[in-house]
């Protein structure tokens, strides 16, 4: 590893919407671990509340929660200017946000199904990168987490993957549009170990290994415009070899 090309996540401020849920816990976790103050918006006091009691007192100092939402524009807006003014600046933003749902064909999703699922996620990560990506600092990245079901279809969950994959694509577009001037990224994530499911196969990654190459690919400049696909822990020593390269 060349230290003159890795940064030090020290001083540096790291926004995790979604930091409340099962795979944001391990995100925090990491962060919080390598040395950065983390900031975690949630909808919902107890949920934050929650996640301070998970992370322990050990690591909770540089945890800071922010009881405010991001589903619209305004919001979005809302959270990066005041989020700006309080820390100062902000250097990643990792967005983990939405979730697993299943039990309908396409045909037959109603209305609800596809404003919860499809609609109100799709806007919520266009909302947080449309206000936090003009804000990140130079050296600064934007990683957005997705699914296994974001690049291949899952009978019955189709509006989650319809979801993941306009997800990917924004990651895509916004990569063609910022040509260099920021570094963006997406996780492509199999199952995952986690809170609410403790149990798995022993080659799935647990939450705190998606934490741990989230913060790889923020302190690594060379990764920029990917797709870094996490299937299992094989993948994962693969991508931490490059990482520490
Ligand atoms: N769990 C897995 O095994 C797994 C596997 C592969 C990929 N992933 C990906 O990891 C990401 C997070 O999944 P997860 O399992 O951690 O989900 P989760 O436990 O349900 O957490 C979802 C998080 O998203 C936030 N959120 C904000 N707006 C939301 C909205 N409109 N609808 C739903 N959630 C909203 C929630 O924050 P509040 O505090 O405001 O509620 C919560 O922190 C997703 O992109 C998912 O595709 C997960």
């Amino acid at each position: 590893m060349s230290s003159s090309t890795k940064s030090s996540l020290d001083s540096k401020v790291v926004v995790v919407p979604g930091g409340t849920g099962n795979v944001g816990e391990g995100i925090v976790r990491a962060f919080l671990k390598a040395g950065a103050t983390v900031i975690v918006p949630s909808r919902s006091r107890s949920r934050l509340a929650e996640l301070v009691k998970l992370i322990g007192p050990e690591l909770a100092g540089q945890l800071k929660t922010v009881a405010a939402g991001y589903a619209t524009f305004d919001e979005a807006d809302q959270l990066a200017t005041k989020l700006v003014t309080d820390f100062g600046h902000i250097d990643h933003v990792v967005a983990s946000v939405g979730g697993w749902w299943a039990g309908k064909a396409l045909w037959q999703t109603t209305d609800d199904d596809w404003q919860k699922v499809f609609v109100d996620v799709a806007t919520s990560h266009m909302a947080l990168a449309r206000s936090f990506v003009p804000r990140l600092s130079e050296d600064g990245s934007y990683t957005t987490i997705a699914g296994f079901s974001s690049q291949k279809p899952y009978p019955a969950a189709g509006i989650v993957s319809m979801q993941g994959a306009a997800q990917l694509m924004m990651r895509q577009a916004l990569s063609a549009e910022l040509g260099g001037q920021r570094r963006v990224n997406d996780l492509i994530l199999g199952p995952i170990i986690n809170r609410s499911r403790p149990g798995g196969d022993p080659d799935w990654l647990t939450s705190d290994q998606v934490g741990e190459a989230a913060v790889g690919v923020a302190r690594t400049p060379s990764i920029t415009d990917e797709h870094v696909v996490l299937d299992n822990v094989d993948d994962l020593k693969k991508a931490l070899a490059r990482m520490a390269a």
